[in-house]
């Protein structure tokens, strides 16, 4: 969210810099930062782990990151060479204290180096169970201590519940101050997710359309083609519910429903987020069943290729009981959305990839065209395509070319691939930049992580209590089971994507 950038010197100290997040995503994005002259001048990566690695295992780790994972390769050796040396490793144990006096000695000899106070960001790629104690230490070590230079960047899952994710708040905010605290929700990273502000708050156009008079209904895709991959042991205690509903799609249709921001200041858009996540009819128990649906892969093929059950993934329990597909019919209470769906599905091994929200408006109050010229009409929908396609459609009615009045929809297009010639950041890059500016505007503040799990404990529970019967249920390379067909044609509606 940066229109400016002032370049005060920063350390990153990353936790986990052994693993998958750390090569895959936060170095590349880093990396990425430093070609385009984002980062400050003064600039060290200090990773630790408890694996034994030197300074050059480390560099060496992370340049076989860059190779297979950077959105610029070729890695050039010129402009390696000249940012390698800003990555330092440390061998350490997470739960020994020692490893936050060394850590806290080796920031200080830095910042000597530097002769100048740096900002430090302590970055947790680790699993959920150590986030407890690494800011345990931080805290006892007076590493958490300077408000206005030390922050904390915590990934997801935050929490595994409600009361899980309300622990977790309650013993960071015991060390950090609410400002010093980033909780990443990748999606709001995503340039066109960013976009949807844009789109909705600087264009006239759109406001006066944007609620229940216009609107008929809403609906939101986030399909994968993907399977559980090598995660099967974390998405065995996930499922779709936790790992997606609960952060991204919520996320999404915040931005989709919120009242226009005042400012475009971090609390003011989150206030206005938040907002609608307290506007959201919970789902009672009894009516799970009416306005929830989960689904689990089974075998399929995919682009011409066979795919295996989730069942019979790796580390995933034979008889599981995790779905791998989750949609939700929800209702916005207020007086901009009432009476308005929302329809949200998600899933694995489904038939394409897709992140997409639809807007679809109501049919116009009178036909004023004769029956054979309307046996193609369509309501207009307004289409935000998030990827892989990144852009705007507007589906609208046209006259087909012809002696005779024949209506057909067409769509108007705006691509950012052709609007701009630049390519779209991805979403760590901006985010680990408004870590570095301390701008919290993309990140979930406590109170929105619990709204968002509050609404969805219902249904969790509901199904952690009632084990499904049907399960696999849909083929991989489908759109998911068919009750989810169901769950929308019952209001005499479709999916889109
Ligand atoms: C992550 C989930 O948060 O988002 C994964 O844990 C999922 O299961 C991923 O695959 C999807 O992100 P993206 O950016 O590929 O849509």
């Amino acid at each position: 969210m940066n229109n400016s950038i002032s370049l005060e010197p920063t350390t990153l100290v990353i936790f986990g810099a052994g693993g998958d997040l750390t090569q895959r995503k936060l170095l590349p994005a880093l990396y990425n930062l430093y070609l385009d002259h984002w980062l400050p001048e003064s600039f060290a990566i200090v990773g630790i782990d408890l694996k034994t690695m030197t300074d050059d295992d480390f560099r060496q780790h992370i340049r076989q990151g860059l190779d297979e994972f950077s959105r610029r390769t070729p890695i050039k050796d010129e402009e390696w060479q000249a940012f390698a040396p800003h990555l330092q490793f440390m061998s350490g144990d997470f739960n020994d204290s020692a490893t936050y006096t060394t850590l806290n000695t080796q920031l200080a000899a830095i910042e000597k180096e530097w002769n100048q106070k740096a900002n430090r960001i302590f970055y947790l790629a680790i699993a959920p169970s150590l986030i407890g104690t690494v800011a345990q230490h931080l805290g006892q070590t007076k590493l958490a201590r300077d408000r206005d230079h030390a922050r904390l960047v915590v990934e997801k899952p935050f929490g595994h519940d409600l009361e899980s994710a309300k622990a977790l708040n309650h013993l960071l905010t015991r060390i950090f101050a609410e400002s010093q605290i980033f909780r990443i929700d990748h999606y709001l990273g995503k340039e066109t997710v960013q976009n949807m502000l844009a789109f909705r708050f600087a264009n006239a156009l759109l406001e006066p359309i944007w609620d229940r008079r216009y609107i008929d209904h809403v609906q939101i895709t986030v399909a994968e083609q993907v399977g559980v991959e090598h995660r099967g042991g974390y998405y065995e205690h996930a499922g779709a519910l936790r790992d997606m509903v609960q952060n991204h799609l919520l996320q999404l249709l915040c931005l989709m429903a919120m009242e226009p921001p005042v400012s475009f200041n971090a609390d003011e858009i989150r206030n206005k987020k938040v907002d609608v996540l307290h506007a959201i009819r919970p789902i009672a128990s009894e009516h799970v069943h009416d306005n929830a649906v989960r689904g689990q892969y089974n075998a399929g093929w995919l682009e011409g290729e066979r795919v295996i059950a989730y069942a019979n993934e790796p580390n995933v329990a034979p008889d599981s009981n995790t779905e791998t597909f989750a949609a939700l019919k929800l209702f916005v209470e207020n007086w901009r959305w009432h009476g308005v769906p929302f329809y949200l599905r998600t899933g694995k091994r489904l038939a394409a990839k897709t992140s997409q929200v639809s807007i679809v408006l109501r049919p116009v109050p009178h036909q004023a065209f004769p029956a054979t010229a309307v046996e193609h009409w369509q309501p207009n929908r307004i289409v935000v395509h998030i990827q892989p396609e990144e852009g705007i459609a507007v589906r609208l009615q046209a006259k087909r070319p012809g002696p005779t009045v024949r209506l057909s929809p067409v769509d108007m297009h705006f691509l950012y691939s052709e609007a701009f010639k630049t390519p779209s950041p991805e979403a760590y890059e901006t985010l680990l930049l408004d870590v570095i500016e301390g701008d919290a505007t993309l990140f979930m503040r406590a109170d929105q992580v619990e709204a968002a799990w509050s609404l969805i404990m219902p249904v969790l529970d509901v199904w952690q209590a009632n084990p499904s019967s049907s399960f696999p249920n849909y083929a991989a390379g489908t759109w998911g089971p068919e009750s989810a067909e169901v769950l929308i044609a019952r209001d005499g509606r479709s999916w889109l994507a």
